[in-house]
């Protein structure tokens, strides 16, 4: 008989993907289906990234590469991290695995042993805990409040810190709230990052160039280079250049670290696609001049949810300062009867009656460690997101 090991029972699936897919079926179903769950930006990737791509396979780059990435790719990423964010690292610090999220696997993996602490701070992406505890550790929530902006406070920070503590994993702007820390921010968690040396620091900065009202965006290496020596600053091209489907994601950080996680992949996964590589060459080599537009659209479209969000009824939505998902609070929905006569206790409730009542799919903030919020994503265009939040006013009109 079938059985999973006991290390993937100790997971669940990704409540991202699992509403994602449960909004794409209604609407095949012909349900009138307004999906703000997904996390990728809705245009297409750049025409000269596409370009790359297309010589590389004319080119004949189609083979086995080295495992973690080809020479001028760790060189475009060397660059990159001197060119906007100050940091200098060797090609043999950097990593490129198929996506973000393989380079945290792969971290973690590679030096998590059974008892050790990671600290995640909620809310958090979907798969931050599990791939801890597929690792083997313990993933120890920090929770945050939309009080502070979603952002963990120092104190809290050295609260949480023990002796089994292997890494805390931070993620500025922040899938799902959105909220970015300051350079004031990160300095201060530095201070308490500092008294303890045995605390690693993975820093997911996948959603740096999605920042608003001119926000500088800063990552904790730079802020405090006595923090480099353990520190992985992690990245990729899925979210800032279009390329979700394209699976590149990178990270630079100490050559031992490197090495152990060029050890791990090289007996699992091997290279991320050949031609792939290619074309985030050119992502990052290549113009960038459809970064800054891009940001000013997210803008514009983070002002049109947070203002009509704010006027439906018990909702509370701030602003936040980057990525392109916002993190309302239900609290004020929270014990009222839904048309069908389900009282909401929960946020998942709350989803659960919207997506029944209105067809508008978000995914409630249980699936990422803090209630009583839920995540829109608004990567779609404005016509979907006046409409989408029309019916959450009129969703939120019908509580009694
Ligand atoms: C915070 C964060 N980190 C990492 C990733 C993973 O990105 P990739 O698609 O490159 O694996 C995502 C994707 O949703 C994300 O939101």
């Amino acid at each position: 008989m079938f059985s999973e090991s006991a290390a993937l029972r100790r997971i669940a699936p990704s409540a991202t993907i699992g509403i994602s897919a449960k909004a794409r079926a209604m609407k095949a179903a012909g349900r009138d289906i307004i999906a703000l769950s997904a996390g990728e930006p809705d245009f297409d990737t750049p025409d000269n990234i596409k370009e790359a791509a297309i010589k590389a396979i004319r080119d004949g780059k189609t083979k086995y590469t080295d495992p973690d990435g080809i020479p001028q790719l760790k060189q475009a990423i060397v660059d990159k991290f001197a060119r906007e964010n100050g940091l200098t690292y060797k090609t043999s610090q950097v990593h490129v695995a198929p996506g973000g999220k393989p380079v945290i696997y792969n971290a973690l993996v590679a030096t998590v042993n059974p008892g050790d602490e990671v600290i995640v701070p909620a809310p958090y992406w979907v798969s931050y805990p599990d791939m801890v505890m597929l690792a083997g550790g313990t993933p120890v929530s920090l929770l945050t409040s939309d009080a502070d902006g979603f952002k963990i406070q120092p104190d809290a920070l050295e609260a949480a810190i023990t002796p089994r503590t292997k890494w805390i994993i931070l993620n500025s702007p922040s899938n799902p709230s959105g909220a970015a820390y300051t350079r004031a921010d990160l300095r201060a968690l530095a201070d308490v990052l500092l008294r303890h040396p045995q605390v690693w620091i993975l820093t997911d900065d996948m959603y740096e160039h999605l920042i608003f009202d001119d926000f500088e965006f800063t990552t904790i290496a730079q802020v405090e280079p006595l923090l480099y020596d353990r520190t992985l600053t992690m990245n990729g091209v899925s979210k800032a250049y279009a390329m979700t489907g394209w699976r590149i994601g990178y990270t630079a950080g100490p050559e031992p670290l490197i090495k152990a996680m060029g050890k791990m992949i090289s007996q699992t996964t091997s290279n991320p696609c050949s031609i792939s590589q290619w074309a985030a060459v050119e992502a990052l080599s290549g113009t960038q001049e459809f970064i800054k537009p891009n940001a000013k659209l997210f803008q514009a479209r983070r002002d049109l949810v947070v203002s009509m969000l704010n006027q439906a009824n018990g909702l509370h939505c701030p602003t936040p300062e980057g990525a392109f998902y916002v993190y309302p609070s239900a609290r004020g929905c929270i014990g009222k009867t839904a048309p069908t006569g389900t009282v909401i206790k929960t946020d998942e409730d709350f989803a659960g009656e919207l997506l029944e009542a209105e067809g508008v799919a978000v995914v409630h903030g249980a699936a990422f460690g803090l209630s009583p919020f839920f995540r829109i994503s608004y990567a779609t265009s404005n016509a979907e997101l006046e409409d989408a939040c029309s019916r959450i006013q009129r969703f939120c009109k019908t509580l009694r």
